[in-house]
């Protein structure tokens, strides 16, 4: 996940808030240009959605070139409708903030999936791996391809294929998001080096040395992802000391060490295809995804692994299961909060270091209390760090209600006893 130095000015501990017609309840991610909330659509015959609000910040969202460029990017990624790819539907600006809102994938990027099976000790079944590349190849597949209305190609490239991008569900889909949406970033100086750093790592090195672009960028970045996944290790290493060479300059040269032997069945075959995606010069490399994905079925077939969704799905709940049943239970506490009553805002707790540019909660006249870290995903909140501030901004919440009713029995206690006298008073 990148983040840059406009994350600083990100909202520090979540309060649940109503954002145009969206619910937004859980912050479930940052990256380099966004928040991520998780939300419920509420449509205008009273439906209610689970899906994903990415807030643009401020800063970005306040630069005409890259509001510009973004919202011609989203309205290519909004026409994509594909299993591997997260379908957007919404584009807008609220409240002078950019939005993009998409489908909801619930489970883990790439990145959270490999951070857990290191952390449990459970590696990703080569099968798992080679599935995962391969259904992100048909998500690049079919954006690669697709044409307008008169049957020109739109030249739809991601730009920003990295395990971060790469969604998996408990169910084992994958699914790509934030297509074409990294153009953006090219167009302002806003992302500091840090949060353009975070990005090399799976450049091509045209991309890196800002050369033009086509859909075997994507192939590159998809074999980084492979040579990774393979050699259980980042292909590219920033140095701790920040020296050179940079994530840039390595991703410029595009040397790719030979993958270390796992005693593969036609590992030849295997760490050939690997090559091949990683060729630095682009007419050396598969020409299209599906090229990339015949040979890659081929070796899956020919070496009988077995990889597919129901597999996969089944793995994943098998060994983070725990994962699954919190992160089901929390929306089912919220959703069920969210039914007896509008969304209880809670205040979170004041930093003062916390810049103010994204929109403050709105305040709702009637307040029902929701367990504010019921509303919490396990996995990806980890890293936002403000579980701490949302539990006591709930425990604040609930402590102004206890007050206001605190004050109400007292007023009637009192309104009880004067009738009391008066009755004492007249009867006597
Ligand atoms: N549609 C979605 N469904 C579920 N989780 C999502 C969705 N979109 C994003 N996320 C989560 O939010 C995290 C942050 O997303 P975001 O795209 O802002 O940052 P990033 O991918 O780390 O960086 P980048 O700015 O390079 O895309 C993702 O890594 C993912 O865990
Ligand atoms: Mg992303």
């Amino acid at each position: 996940m990148s983040l840059n130095s406009a994350s600083a000015t990100k909202t520090q501990g979540f309060a649940p808030r109503v954002f145009g017609r969206y619910h937004l309840f859980d912050r479930i991610g940052a990256g380099g240009m966004a928040e991520i909330f998780l939300a419920r659509a509420t449509t205008e015959l009273g439906g209610v959605r689970l899906c994903v609000v990415k807030l643009i910040l401020s800063e970005l969202s306040g630069n005409d070139k890259f509001a510009e460029m973004l919202t011609t990017e989203a309205k290519l990624a909004a026409r994509l409708n594909h299993a591997n790819v997260v379908q957007v539907f919404d584009l807008g600006r609220h409240e002078s903030v950019l939005y993009i809102a998409m489908e909801y994938v619930e489970g883990f990027d790439l990145n959270a999936l490999l951070r857990r099976c290191a952390q449990s000790g459970i590696p990703l079944p080569v099968d798992f791996a080679l599935f995962v590349v391969m259904e992100a190849l048909r998500g690049l597949g079919y954006a690669h391809r697709l044409t307008d209305d008169n049957n020109a190609p739109l030249g739809i490239v991601h730009r920003d294929v990295s395990p971060s991008n790469l969604l998996i569900s408990f169910e084992g889909e994958v699914k790509l998001c934030d297509f074409g949406i990294a153009r953006a970033n090219d167009t302002t100086d806003l992302l500091s080096e840090e949060g353009i750093q975070g990005k090399a790592g799976y450049m091509s090195p045209e991309h890196a040395s800002g050369g033009p672009l086509d859909a075997r960028s994507d192939l590159f970045a998809a074999g980084i992802v492979l040579w990774e996944l393979l050699a259980g290790r980042k292909l590219y290493r920033a140095r701790k000391d920040g020296g050179q060479p940079t994530l840039l300059e390595q991703a410029r040269a595009a040397a790719i060490p030979d993958l270390p032997s796992r005693g593969l069945p036609s590992e030849d075959f295997l760490y050939d295809i690997v090559k091949r995606a990683l060729q630095p010069n682009p007419e050396d490399r598969y020409p299209s995804a599906q090229a990339m994905l015949r040979d890659l079925e081929e070796y899956v077939g020919r070496s009988r692994l077995v990889a597919s969704p129901i597999r996969f799905g089944e793995w994943l709940r098998d060994h983070f299961e725990e994962s699954v049943v919190l992160l089901r239970r929390s929306r089912e506490r919220v959703a069920k909060a969210m039914q007896h009553g509008p969304l209880a805002v809670i205040k979170p707790l004041e930093d003062p270091t916390a810049a103010d540019d994204l929109p403050r909660p709105k305040t709702l006249s009637s307040i029902s209390t929701i367990d504010a870290s019921s509303g919490t995903s396990p996995d990806r909140t980890a890293e936002a760090g403000d579980d701490t501030a949302r539990v006591q901004g709930c425990d604040e919440g609930n402590a102004d209600h206890r007050e206001t009713s605190l004050v109400v029995y007292w007023a009637v206690g009192i309104l009880i006893g004067l009738v009391m006298v008066g009755l004492v008073w007249a009867f006597r």
